[in-house]
């Protein structure tokens, strides 16, 4: 496991040490050297790691009527446009095939419709201009902060991006709570490499946190060494997300756990993954900058830090329920009349289904809704009722 360059020169400036959460910021989002920042990551069958957008329009197809409802509720709230802001769009795949997907499906809907995309990594956004450069509604990319100075009616898209924000990784050392640090050994007589050490205890702030998911009790100890993750950046992105849209729902996809099966004792060394060249590996250490390094959303905690920021929870279920609430039942039959030259593509997009809401993979994904009801006094504007994806799947065809 070499160390690159440019890491050890940080490390060194540092100290020598720094906490998990700073080591994971560098090697995602450092704008020259960082996995996205620089945005060597490739997402897809035949890139790094596949998401659900990155297998083919249908799962955009899927969640377009969704969006629909909820961009034609605030189309009908007032003039003006509505905006569909998507944070971390990745390849641009999902952006393009909901532009699309809007544009034939809700025609009318999608002259008020603008796409938003919040990107922070330089690398990544340049490859969604490309992606995007003629698509059919109008297209931009901002800030949060920028979009906070005039926030627009819209819905806000999460998808596969709260898992790449830095999580702290904390140990219990018997005693104490540690947060994990990654430090550099720089020996004479060997290569330099990277290790993973309990470090300095947690300050009273990130105690709270502990405290709220029942880790502090005496009843709730774990072993030496157990080691889980926090994500003290979930309420900062939340509060700034809600300052960016006056009004609409938030939608987040992402690879979850409820409180009780993320902390539970038997998973002692967290949810953290790697993925590299569409292999899955456990240490985050392996090629920094090359790899995604990933973490699973604690439900109870993003939640919680929603509520805090002024989210307003619609309710959440698994991606299996939620596609065949919105008729992925149907689509794959409809698939069972394409024969020619067509069959093999309709054998490829039933492959692709399938693996949505496979139960042991992406089907295990949480949908999460929430909606901002800071109406300017208008509360009563906003009735917002169950989600569609949220409603009992319609009987088989
Ligand atoms: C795992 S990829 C998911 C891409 C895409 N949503 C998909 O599912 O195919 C994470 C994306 O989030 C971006 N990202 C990372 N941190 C972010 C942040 N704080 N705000 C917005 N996007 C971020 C990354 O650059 C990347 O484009």
């Amino acid at each position: 496991m070499s160390v690159p360059g440019w890491l050890r020169q940080r490390l060194e400036a540092a100290g020598g040490a720094v906490p998990f959460s700073t080591y994971m910021d560098w090697v995602l989002h450092d704008p020259r050297h960082g996995a996205y920042g620089s945005g060597r990551l490739r997402i897809g069958t035949a890139g790094d790691f596949a998401t659900a957008p990155s297998l083919g329009p249908d799962f955009a197809g899927l969640l377009a009527p969704q969006l629909a409802d909820w961009l034609a509720e605030l189309a009908a709230a007032g003039p003006g446009p509505v905006a569909l802001v998507e944070a971390g769009p990745g390849e641009g795949s999902l952006a393009a095939d909901l532009a699309a997907a809007l544009a034939a499906g809700w025609p009318e809907l999608a002259r008020r419709c603008e796409l938003v995309l919040v990107e922070p990594n330089p690398g990544m956004a340049e490859r969604q201009r490309r992606r995007l450069a003629d698509g059919p509604l109008p297209c931009r990319w901002s800030s949060f902060a920028e979009l906070a100075a005039a926030p627009r009616r819209g819905v806000l898209l999460a998808h596969e991006v709260l898992d790449a924000l830095p999580v702290e990784r904390i140990t219990w050392d018997g005693a104490l709570w540690r947060r994990q640090q990654v430090v550099l050994r720089d020996r004479p007589d060997a290569e330099p490499s990277l290790r993973l050490e309990p470090g300095e205890s947690l300050e009273a702030a990130m105690l709270a946190p502990l405290a709220a998911l029942e880790l502090l009790s005496p009843g709730a100890q774990r072993p030496p060494g157990w080691t889980t993750e926090l994500h003290p950046g979930l309420g900062a992105w939340l509060q700034e997300a809600a300052a960016a849209v006056a009004e609409g729902p938030l939608l987040v996809i992402d690879y979850a756990l409820e409180a009780h099966r993320y902390y539970a004792p038997a998973r002692s060394d967290g949810t953290l993954m790697a993925y590299w060249g569409q292999q899955a590996g456990a240490d985050p250490l392996d090629q920094p900058g090359s790899t995604d390094l990933t973490a699973h959303l604690c439900i109870d905690s993003l939640q919680e830090a929603a509520a805090a920021a002024g989210w307003r929870s619609l309710g959440h279920c698994r991606q299996g329920q939620a596609l065949l609430a919105l008729g992925l039942a149907e689509r794959l039959h409809g698939l069972q009349s394409l024969q020619g030259p067509a069959l093999a593509q309709a054998l490829a997009r039933r492959e692709a289904l399938l693996r949505l809401v496979d139960p042991h993979a992406l089907g295990d994904f949480r949908w999460l809704a929430f909606a901002r009801d800071h109406l300017d006094g208008h509360p009563e504007r906003s009735p917002r009722g169950q989600p569609r994806f949220l409603a009992e799947p319609a009987a088989g065809p």
